[in-house]
């Protein structure tokens, strides 16, 4: 691909057998992946999945063990950290406590050689990006935690990198200020236009900032996509389960057509579902539908014949009962019985003004929620 800034070509890292362990760390396995010009990119995935390790690899800092890193359109094998067009953020800062805001920004113009004038002035620049024009002469323990990832951010655009590589850069704040940053790192990436890959184990970070993701999980990319493909059509159970809540119920499947399967939950109820890998009838299935996707009624307000096979054409229908009840305030969740014992969890926004019907634990329900809605899982 012409226009990909970080190209990562079977990529594999393991690191050697230490004291110990029994066998080498399979880090990151076989990763294919292209990082375009000026995206945000996340790459999301739980602790340990090899989000770091793939960072350093493009940054320098690790060798893999197998494949190619292209950067620009070059291969980076046998070139240094130090002079790869990328640079990083971490989440410690890793700021020098002995000197000035300032001196911290310009230290790596320095060690280029940029006149010290040129230096400054970019350096006062990039402070304004980060919206601490006025913090240049203090020292960094006389910032908060929110300030000081600034001056990191601020220290690694400065250079003006083709990439800029952010390992969990807001891991360290609580939560008001990390949404805070969320959203300005996000404007100021759109404003330097600098290509971003963003590793996070925050799924709710990755896909308010992020125009693609990729998810990981045990060395492997599991899915790349932007982030309404990710959360509306999850490639496996683990990307569903990762993104958001989901509901899981498990099936065999009874017949299929062009685009759905339908699929046997309990016996007695058939659930459709739009299926990509190629399923067949008595296969065993996991069928996959988002709780705010469902609406929940009163079991004796079934809708009238002509309705319900109107409906029927494009709505799944199962029977339960109100197993639990909380209120969240924003929304309510029910979790539901359904006959064979299987539990689905459902969200129901609390509209102002809008007269809701609310229930009660034990209550007889039905539940609907479109085909559309509904995914097949085979893995
Ligand atoms: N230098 C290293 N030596 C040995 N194992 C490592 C090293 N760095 C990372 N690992 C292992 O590689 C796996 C992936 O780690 P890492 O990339 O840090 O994951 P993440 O950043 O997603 O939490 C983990 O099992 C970790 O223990
Ligand atoms: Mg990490």
């Amino acid at each position: 691909m012409a226009d990909a800034k970080v190209e990562l070509i079977d990529v594999h890292k393991e690191f050697p057998i230490r004291a110990g362990e029994a066998s080498a760390v399979r880090a990151v396995h076989d990763l294919n992946l292209d990082i375009y010009d000026g995206e945000f990119f996340a790459l999301l995935g739980p602790s340990g999945c090899g989000k770091t390790t793939t960072l350093r690899l493009i940054a320098g800092f690790e060798q893999p063990t197998a494949g190619k890193i292209l950067i620009d359109g070059r291969p980076m094998h046998g070139v240094p950290a130090f002079y790869r067009p990328v640079n990083t953020v971490f989440q410690d800062y890793a700021l020098f406590p002995h000197m000035t805001v300032l001196q911290n920004v310009m230290f790596g113009l320095q060690m280029d050689r940029v006149p010290k004038q040129e230096a400054q002035r970019r350096a006062v620049e990039a402070l304004e990006l980060v919206r601490l024009p006025n913090a240049m002469n203090r020292k960094p323990r006389e910032m908060s935690g929110g300030q000081q990832q600034r001056v990191a951010l601020a220290r690694a655009i400065v250079k003006r990198p083709k990439v800029l590589l952010l390992d969990e850069p807001l891991g360290a704040l609580d939560l008001k200020l990390r949404r805070e940053m969320q959203l300005e790192l996000k404007e100021m990436q759109q404003q330097v236009g600098i290509t971003f890959v963003y590793v996070t184990h925050d799924q709710e970070e990755a896909l308010t900032m992020a125009n693609r993701i990729g998810v990981m999980s045990s060395g492997e990319l599991l899915q790349v996509g932007r982030p309404e493909e990710i959360y509306e059509s999850p490639a496996t159970r683990f990307v569903a389960d990762f993104i958001g809540e989901t509901n899981f119920l498990n099936g065999t499947v009874n017949t299929t057509d062009d685009e759905y399967a339908y699929v046997d939950v309990n016996g007695e109820t058939e659930l459709a579902g739009m299926w990509e890998d190629s399923v067949k009838p008595q296969q065993q299935v996991t069928l996959a539908v988002r709780p705010e996707r469902i609406a929940i009624r009163p079991y004796n307000e079934a809708p009238d014949d002509s309705d319900r096979s109107a409906r029927a054409e494009e709505t799944n229908t199962i029977a339960g009962h109100v197993v639990s009840v909380h209120y969240m305030g924003t929304d309510t969740r029910y979790m539901v019985r359904v006959g064979g014992g299987q539990a689905i969890n459902v969200r129901v926004q609390n509209v102002l003004g809008q007269r809701t019907t609310s229930f009660k634990e034990r209550d007889a329900v039905i539940l609907n929620w479109g085909r559309d809605s509904t995914r097949i899982l085979t893995h």
